[in-house]
């Protein structure tokens, strides 16, 4: 199947977020995603997850009351395929958004399981990441991260109940997620500052 290119992908979130924190958000998920793929057998759609992972926040910046509501015309508008606008709605399977819908789209490949999983877990590291005094993930912990994981008034606005629910549907405990999800961000956050560096030089 021909999908639109990192490029082009990457082009097109640009078009609809400008906040640095978003872009950021949505490169470490594009690295967790490929990160993934590797780790669990499906290397050659490395680089078709990370563009999900990419897109999956296209609409939040702008749309944030229609989070996953908005993407598909977003996308379809874009010529982005209705595999990848499946995946990014899907990430959002569950949750009730700021209008008042609730998405109704369930993560069906384990692809898009992995995005539900992760894309809130993320959040959840980088907030942790920045307590720190390296500001890094490459030197946590797993202990201290489930730590924080456990404290209720740390990045509150991380759902563990999603986080949980995400594990549940890929079928694994918490603790595997929480470890994979780690070492994906430590092992590619320095690619990440570099883009992260290129985009504001
Ligand atoms: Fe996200």
């Amino acid at each position: 199947m021909e999908h639109i290119a990192r490029d082009e992908a990457f082009a097109l979130l640009k078009k609809y977020n400008k906040d640095p924190f978003h872009i950021q958000h949505a490169l470490t998920v594009e690295a967790v995603m490929k990160w993934y793929a590797k780790e669990l057998g499906y290397g050659d759609d490395a680089e078709y997850w990370g563009i999900v992972g990419l897109l999956h926040d296209i609409d939040f910046e702008l749309y944030p009351e229609e989070h996953c509501l908005k993407a598909p015309e977003l996308l379809r508008e874009a010529g982005v395929g209705e595999d990848i606008i499946h995946a990014v709605v899907s990430h959002g399977y569950g949750i009730t958004v700021g209008c008042g819908a609730t998405i109704e789209t369930a993560p069906e490949h384990e692809m898009e399981k992995v995005l539900f999983a992760a894309d809130e877990l993320t959040g959840l590291i980088w907030a942790a990441a920045l307590m720190r005094p390296s500001k890094s993930t490459k030197d946590m912990e797993l202990k201290s991260l489930k730590k924080k994981y456990k404290s209720k008034g740390f990045a509150a606005g991380c759902s563990r109940e999603v986080i949980q629910r995400g594990a549940d549907q890929l079928g694994w405990d918490l603790a595997k997620l929480l470890t994979m999800t780690l070492q994906a961000m430590a092992e590619s956050e320095d690619e990440i500052q570099k883009e992260m560096d290129a985009e504001e030089a």
